[in-house]
C-alpha cells in the first residue's frame, strides 16, 4: 500500500475507521470522506500525528456533488486514486408490514446510490491511470436475508449485483471490482441490535463470537494490494462461519 491513495467512504467510524488506520499503517495515503466532521476530523489528526497524510473531506454519498467534489479534491491533493472504499452504510430497521416508505427510500439512497455515485465518479479516473480497485460493503444480509431488514437486504443484494457488473464492465480496464460480506461485527450499527438477537448470533456462529471491525479491515486490505492481483468480482464472507 506505500503511497497508494485510497479513498474511503464513511471512514469517520467502525469498520471505515479500522479500515482506514490499517490502511494507513502500511503507508497508504487516505482520503476520508463522511458526514460525522467531529470524528473525521478526529481520526485525520490522529493519523496526521501518526505521519500519515490524510485528509478528511465533509461527504454525503447521497449528493452528486459532494461526491464529485470528493474525487476532485482527492485528485488536487494526491494525483490519483488507487483504492475506493463503498464502505457507508445505514440501518432503518422494520418488519416489512410496518416499513415506512421514507425508511425505504433512506436505505437505499445511502447503500446503494451512494455505492454507485461514488464509483460513477471515481472509476474515469481509475480509467485514465489504466488500473484501480473498487471494494464495496455487502453483507450476509444481502445473501441470505434478514427479519426486519428489508430495506438493507435488498440493498446489500444490490451491491453484489453492482460488484459482479463492474467486475465484468471495469475489469476489461484493469479495475478489480470486489465486495466483503461481513457476519455480524462490533461497531455503532450493531450496537443498535437488541442483546437477545446478538446472543443468538453468537450461539450460530462457529466461532462464538462477533467479528472485530479490524477482521474486516484486513479483507479489504488484502483485496487492494497486489497479492489479490487475479481476484475480480469475489464476494467474501468475514462472518465466523455464521452462515455456510
Ligand atoms: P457504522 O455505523 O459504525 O459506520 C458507518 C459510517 O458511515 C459512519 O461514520 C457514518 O457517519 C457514515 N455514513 C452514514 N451515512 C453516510 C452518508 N450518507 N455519507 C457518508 N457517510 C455516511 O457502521 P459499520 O458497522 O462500520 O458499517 C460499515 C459498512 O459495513 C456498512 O456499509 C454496513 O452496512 C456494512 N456492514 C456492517 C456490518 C456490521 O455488523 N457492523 C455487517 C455487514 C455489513
Amino acid at each position: 500500500m506505500k503511497d497508494k491513495v485510497a479513498v474511503i467512504t464513511g471512514a469517520a467510524n467502525g469498520i471505515g475507521r479500522a479500515t482506514a488506520r490499517l490502511f494507513a499503517a502500511h503507508g497508504a495515503k487516505v482520503v476520508l470522506a463522511d458526514v460525522g466532521d467531529a470524528e473525521g476530523s478526529a481520526l485525520e489528526s490522529e493519523l496526521k500525528e501518526g505521519g500519515t497524510e490524510a485528509l478528511f473531506l465533509h461527504v454525503d454519498v447521497r449528493k452528486e456533488d459532494q461526491v464529485q467534489e470528493m474525487v476532485d479534491r482527492t485528485l488536487e491533493r494526491f494525483g490519483r486514486i488507487d483504492v475506493l472504499i463503498n464502505n457507508a452504510g445505514i440501518t432503518r430497521d422494520g418488519l416489512l408490514v410496518k416499513l415506512p416508505l421514507v425508511a425505504w427510500h433512506e436505505v437505499l439512497a445511502v447503500n446503494l446510490t451512494g455505492v454507485m455515485q461514488c464509483t460513477k465518479s471515481a472509476a474515469p479516473v481509475m480509467i485514465q491511470q489504466g488500473g484501480g480497485v473498487i471494494l464495496n460493503a455487502s453483507s450476509v444480509v444481502g445473501l441470505y436475508g434478514n427479519i426486519g431488514q428489508t430495506n438493507y437486504a435488498a440493498t446489500k443484494a444490490g451491491v453484489i449485483g453492482l460488484t459482479k457488473t463492474w467486475a465484468r464492465e471495469l475489469g476489461t480496464k484493469g479495475i478489480r471490482v470486489n465486495a466483503v460480506a461481513p457476519g455480524f461485527i462490533e461497531t455503532g450499527m450493531t450496537a443498535k441490535v437488541p442483546d437477545r438477537i446478538l446472543q443468538m448470533v453468537e450461539e450460530r456462529t462457529p466461532l462464538k463470537r462477533m467479528g472485530r471491525p479490524e477482521e474486516v479491515a484486513h479483507v479489504y486490505l488484502f483485496l487492494a494490494s497486489d497479492a489479490a492481483s487475479f481476484i475480480n468480482g469475489a464476494i467474501i464472507p468475514v462472518d465466523g462461519g455464521l452462515v455456510l
